[in-house]
């Protein structure tokens, strides 16, 4: 038991070298090298996209991740639910527990919902996100916000529950940022035009050298890896 706990952490450490010893995750979460995962994340069902960064003491359930997004410090995501209409909320009545397993019943009832992060998306430090959200790329999530409705593209929202603050650009930008995905690019493609990600106030013609009707690639497949 010990030797296959320890022979796990080792391998953690030699293929994902930015993934905490201390981070954990089920057999049914995929990511690839290109992570990062800080101490004490836990992962449930979940997929975490390239040069995305879950940070420490996050915990993530039934969520997919897109690329180049950010989870703050302590954030839950893909929070479940219980049963609002029967006349207990408490799951001794339809979930196996430890308490008292004679009571439960079956009931056609799903306690997580699938959620959905975009590509390029910030979330702030401890962030709540009910399970089932959609938050559209390049959002941005303010700190300590719960958020209980979708988040379109771009748009930054905060509070409890969040609402839309503001957006990150206007909408003729977003438009073709939308269109770019510069998410799916190629490393060298990145690499080429890599000026132009730290470039302030970005206007429509910095983006006009782009080709919109090119073809997007196709994103590459998660590399499923669990131990
Ligand atoms: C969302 C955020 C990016 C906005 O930054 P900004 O553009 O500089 O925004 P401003 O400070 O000008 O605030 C704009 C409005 O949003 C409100 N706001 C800012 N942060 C908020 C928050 N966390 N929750 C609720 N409202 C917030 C401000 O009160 C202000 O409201 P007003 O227009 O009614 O006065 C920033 O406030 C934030 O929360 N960043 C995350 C920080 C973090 O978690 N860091 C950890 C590192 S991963």
């Amino acid at each position: 038991m010990l030797i296959n706990y320890l022979t796990t952490l080792f391998q953690k450490k030699r293929y994902y070298k930015a993934v905490s010893f201390f981070s954990f995750w089920d057999k049914y979460t995929s990511f690839s090298k290109s992570v990062y995962i800080g101490f004490g994340v836990r992962l449930g069902n979940a997929k975490i996209g390239n040069y995305s960064r879950v940070r420490q003491l996050s915990t993530i359930y039934y969520t997919e991740i897109g690329k180049f997004s950010g989870i703050g410090v302590n954030s839950r995501i893909g929070i479940g639910q219980h049963p609002l209409n029967l006349l207990s909320t408490n799951l001794i009545f339809y979930k196996k527990n430890q308490i008292k397993n004679s009571w439960v019943r079956n009931i056609d009832f799903q306690e997580y919902k699938p959620t959905k992060i975009g590509n390029d998306v910030w979330v702030g430090e401890s962030v709540m996100i009910l399970g089932g959200i959609k938050i559209g790329d390049g959002a941005v999530i303010a700190a300590r916000s719960v958020v209980t409705k979708d988040v379109p593209p771009y748009a930054i929202v905060g509070g409890v529950p969040a609402k839309i603050i503001k957006y990150r650009f206007d909408q003729e930008i977003i438009k073709r940022l939308l269109e770019i995905q510069w998410w799916n690019w190629s490393e060298s493609k990145i690499e080429k035009n890599i000026e132009i990600f730290t470039k302030e106030n970005i206007s429509l013609k910095d983006l006009e050298v782009f080709n919109f009707k090119k073809k997007i690639p196709k994103a590459k497949p998660f590399i499923q890896k669990s131990y």
